[in-house]
């Protein structure tokens, strides 16, 4: 099976989780949006669904998919978020943020009932932090923020290789305006420590750490989709 398929397969497997008249928030990124097509392909079949989306990429498609959207003011609580995870350990701790809409998809999967990953068998790893440690900062002294960040980590004996995510265009700016600096960490034995000393800094908005977030992972591999609980 091509990577694209098993994305697929756990998008299928956490269709479980979709129940007519429900509110469901609705993740970003490549295991994401087969989720939402699916999620659209029964919305024309009929379901009731009123969904929040974690970005504008994923508002985007949803519209194009007749899909009924709302906001999180409108609709503050919703039963069931379906999001993607870059990594995520037996625990279900995760690493979020490759596509950058961590902090709406904290926001989202925060209001959420259950947050339910759905990955390939490639993002399950037994100690988080081979990929790159998404944090979103304000633009407004980045460079001040970012010095602060890598004392933070070479205090927490980790690596403080931080460097700020490009577009195609200048810095990449996410849908809250603000920059991405991906930490390169390699290993990353305690993230409890890293999100607190992260989350009292100043400047830091959100980091890409969801620990306590994940209740059920659906984590698909050649040999088919195993479930995980926290
Ligand atoms: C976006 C995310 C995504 O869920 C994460 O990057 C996984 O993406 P993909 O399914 O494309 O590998 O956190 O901010």
């Amino acid at each position: 099976m091509t990577q694209d398929e098993l994305k697929k397969a756990a998008a299928e497997a956490a269709l479980v989780h979709v129940r007519d008249g429900m509110t469901l928030g609705l993740g970003t990124g490549s295991t994401a949006r087969p989720f939402v097509d699916l999620v659209g392909g029964l919305v024309a079949d009929g379901l009731n669904v009123t969904c929040v989306p974690t970005s504008e990429v994923t508002a985007a498609q949803a519209r194009g998919l007749g899909i009924p959207l709302s906001t999180l003011d409108e609709t503050p609580h919703l039963d069931v978020t379906v999001d993607g995870a870059d990594e995520l350990d037996d625990r279900l701790r995760l690493i979020k943020g490759g596509g950058g809409a961590l902090l709406r998809e904290k926001i989202v999967a925060s209001a959420s009932d259950e947050m339910v990953v759905i990955a390939d068998a490639s993002k399950h790893v037994e100690m988080l932090g081979a990929f790159a440690l998404p944090i979103e900062v304000v633009q407004f002294g980045a460079q001040v923020t970012v010095g602060k960040v890598a004392a933070i980590l070479s205090e927490l004996k980790l690596t403080p290789d931080v460097r700020r995510r490009e577009g195609n265009d200048g810095p990449f700016i996410t849908d809250g305006g603000n920059f991405i600096f991906d930490c390169h960490l390699e290993r990353l034995p305690n993230p409890e420590e890293l999100a607190s000393a992260l989350e009292a800094q100043t400047g830091v908005v959100e980091h890409g750490l969801f620990l306590g977030l994940a209740a059920r992972a659906y984590v698909a591999g050649p040999d088919g989709v195993k479930e995980l609980t926290a």
